[in-house]
Formats: C-alpha cells, sequence, structure tokens
C-alpha cells in the first residue's frame, strides 16, 4: 500500500504532528495530486478538537485539510478530465452515490452517501478519509476541478472550502446588483463572501468584532464596516437588508442579525459553532423574515464558482505558513488573527 506524509491530531487534545498515512493506488477513475497548497479551515480546527462531536464524531488520527491545490501526478486510464501536470484542486468531498436524486441535480453535497475530504468513511480503502495536510491525494476524477489559469496556487486553495462556501448561497438567495447584503465575521468564509457580494454587484457592509479589519474590509469591497459590538451603529442598520450572511465561529447572538432583515429578507448560516443558540420568535414573524443554513456546494457549482474567480481574478487573501507552524496557526484562528486565510505551502512537509 502506498504511503505518504501528513499531519495528524491523535486525539482532541493532542498538536498536529507528523505521521505517514496509506494512500490508494489510482484506480482507472483516479486522479493522484502531489499537494502544493491547502487552506486552513475552521472547520479543521472544530474537527481535529471534536467540537462537532454530536453531529459527527472525530475518528482519530484525525488529518484535517479540504482546500486542496495539487498539480497532477498520476492519472488513471479512464481519466479524461486532467493530464499529468496540470493544476487541479479539491475541496470538502471525495465521493458520492450518483445515483440519488440530488446527485443526479447536480447537488452532490446533499447526498446521504457524499464521502468527506477528511473525517469520512473512506468505502476504497476502508477506514477514515483523510485531508489535504499531506504531500499527496487520491480522488476520483468526478470530485477533482480544474484551476483556471492565472490563478496564484496559495491564494486559490481557499476557495475549495471559503470560497464555494459562500458563493453558493448568495447564488441561492439571489445576490445581485440593487440587493443589500450583509457578511458577519470577517474571517476566511467572511472575506471570501465580501469578494463574491462585491463582485455579483450587492452594497455590502461587513459586521466584525474587530476594529482593526475596519480598513480591510474597505479594501476587500465593503461600501460599510460596522463594528458589531456598538449598539447605535448596530440601530442604524435595522430592518435594511435582502441577505446577510454569518461566518462567525463562534458563540454570538443572532437575533441581533435578524432584526436588520427587511421584508422577506434572509439570514444564512455558514458559521457551525459548537454549541446551539436561541432564535426569538418574533425575529422572524415580523417581516416574515428566514433563517437558513447552507453547506459548501456541488461540483458543478464549484467548477462555476473557480471559473468566475478566475474571471474575475478573484483568490483569497493568504498567509503562507509551513506545516510546521499549524499548531500556532490554529491558536491564531481562535484569536480572530488571520488575514484571511492561513495557506500551507506543503513544499514544507518534504523537508520533514
Ligand atoms: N457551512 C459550511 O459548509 C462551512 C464551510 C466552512 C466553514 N464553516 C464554518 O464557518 C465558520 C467560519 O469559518 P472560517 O474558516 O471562516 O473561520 P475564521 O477564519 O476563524 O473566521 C471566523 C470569524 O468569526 C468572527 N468571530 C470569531 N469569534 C467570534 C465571536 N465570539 N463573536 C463574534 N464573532 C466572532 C471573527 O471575525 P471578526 O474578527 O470580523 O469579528 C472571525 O474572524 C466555522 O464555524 C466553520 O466551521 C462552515
Ligand atoms: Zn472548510
Ligand atoms: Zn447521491
Amino acid at each position: 500500500m502506498p504511503e505518504a506524509k501528513a499531519y495528524a491530531a491523535a486525539s482532541a487534545k493532542s498538536p498536529l504532528a507528523l505521521t505517514k498515512i496509506p494512500r490508494r493506488e489510482p484506480g482507472a477513475n483516479d486522479v493522484q495530486l502531489e499537494i502544493l497548497f491547502t487552506g486552513v479551515c475552521h472547520s479543521d480546527l472544530h474537527t481535529v478538537r471534536n467540537e462537532w462531536s454530536s453531529f459527527m464524531p472525530t475518528v482519530y488520527p484525525a488529518v484535517p485539510g479540504h482546500e486542496i491545490v495539487g498539480r497532477v501526478a498520476k492519472v488513471g486510464k479512464e481519466v479524461k478530465k486532467l493530464k499529468v501536470g496540470d493544476i487541479g484542486a479539491v475541496g470538502c468531498l471525495v465521493d458520492s452515490d450518483g445515483t440519488c436524486p440530488e446527485c443526479k441535480d447536480g447537488l452532490e453535497q446533499f447526498c446521504a452517501n457524499a464521502t468527506f475530504t477528511y473525517n469520512g468513511q473512506d468505502k476504497k480503502l476502508g477506514g477514515v478519509t483523510y485531508g489535504g495536510y499531506s504531500d499527496s491525494v487520491v480522488v476520483d476524477e468526478r470530485f477533482v476541478l480544474r484551476v483556471p489559469k492565472g490563478l496564484d496556487h496559495a491564494g486559490a486553495a481557499p476557495l475549495l472550502c471559503a470560497g464555494i462556501t459562500t458563493y453558493s448561497p448568495m447564488k441561492h438567495w439571489g445576490v445581485k446588483k440593487g440587493k443589500k447584503v450583509g457578511v458577519v465575521g470577517l474571517g476566511g468564509l467572511g472575506h471570501m463572501g465580501v469578494k463574491f457580494a462585491r463582485a455579483l454587484g450587492a452594497h455590502v457592509v461587513v459586521f466584525t468584532t474587530s476594529p482593526n479589519k475596519k480598513e480591510d474590509a474597505l479594501r476587500l469591497g465593503a461600501h460599510e464596516v460596522v463594528l458589531s459590538k456598538d449598539a447605535n451603529e448596530m440601530a442604524k442598520q435595522l430592518g435594511s437588508f435582502d441577505f446577510i450572511l454569518d461566518a462567525v465561529s463562534a458563540d454570538h447572538d443572532v437575533n441581533a442579525y435578524l432584526n436588520l432583515l427587511r421584508r422577506d429578507g434572509n439570514l444564512t448560516l455558514v458559521g457551525a459553532p459548537e454549541k446551539p443558540f436561541p432564535i426569538s420568535a418574533f425575529g422572524l414573524i415580523m417581516g416574515r423574515r428566514s433563517l437558513s443554513g447552507s453547506p459548501i456546494g456541488g461540483i458543478a457549482e464549484t467548477q462555476e464558482m473557480l471559473d468566475f474567480c478566475g474571471k474575475n481574478n478573484i483568490v483569497s487573501d493568504v498567509e503562507i505558513i509551513p506545516i510546521q507552524k499549524i499548531n500556532e496557526a490554529y491558536e491564531r484562528l481562535l484569536k480572530s488573527d488571520v488575514k484571511y486565510r492561513f495557506s500551507i505551502d506543503m513544499a514544507s512537509l518534504k523537508a520533514e
């Protein structure tokens, strides 16, 4: 069995450390990527620390990473999408049944038999799936995306989760010119949300708890920035939004944002904090507002998003780190101290 180098957590309390993991020999429909960059998603941290134990308990050792850009190293004989040397990408999904109504609609993210890139059930090798904090990965070509030429590889990696997770609900809820859109939390997801909302033509307002991010928010494309702890600033925005994307990773008051929606406005949660929170019925009743959630996106829409980024020259703002700094990076994520996504340079893993 071929092996790959990887960084794994042995338990919810362990730091990530070097290990070896099995990777399958590419089959007829498989693509093997030599991983160049992997983005660091807050979901990696939630998973490593088993913070989603009630929904999807973590299986250890856990190798996170679902924002992967790599160079095609090998292809199976049936593979048509990519050839050796091409730049490919893998996001949060590596397989699905392909036969259910969700898959037939091209919405693999809703397939009951979808396989997540990490902490999923590996239907080919058995055991658990291992993600992109690794030097290579083998994935069915149906789940490998093409990276448009010209996009910076380190900045493109986060598009595979932070990008699609913010693009998909904005398309679904009709974000376009003439709409007022809020983005709550200027982290990895939030900063991509700002870029997409602006590129789609909306009036964009960022809500942040970090005063030092104000200038960045404007530079990233926001028309206005609101410090969410300032009650006066919040009050000025009451009842005015068509759509709000909540990308906060921790406990916060969602009701404050429901009140900012206008009639028939929608608040979509993409952030997935550990603990449930209370919702005021009147915040929804008055104004016929809606509250929903949205997970990542399907493969076709992920390619559409990448192509949109290619055309509009959109990538994530990244701080490139060696894999050896990953535990430090997690601590900084918890302090909202990242501008605005860590992208791991996997060349650093070769040195170990
Ligand atoms: N739905 C999906 O499919 C999906 C996909 C990927 C990630 N996620 C989830 O989305 C969330 C965000 O992920 P991310 O990678 O963007 O995380 P991140 O980079 O850590 O950003 C989270 C941001 O939330 C804000 N925040 C943090 N703690 C807060 C608090 N106590 N109160 C208010 N705001 C706070 C901060 O923004 P400010 O400094 O601007 O306040 C922070 O930068 C995570 O829960 C992640 O698991 C969901
Ligand atoms: Zn993610
Ligand atoms: Zn399916």
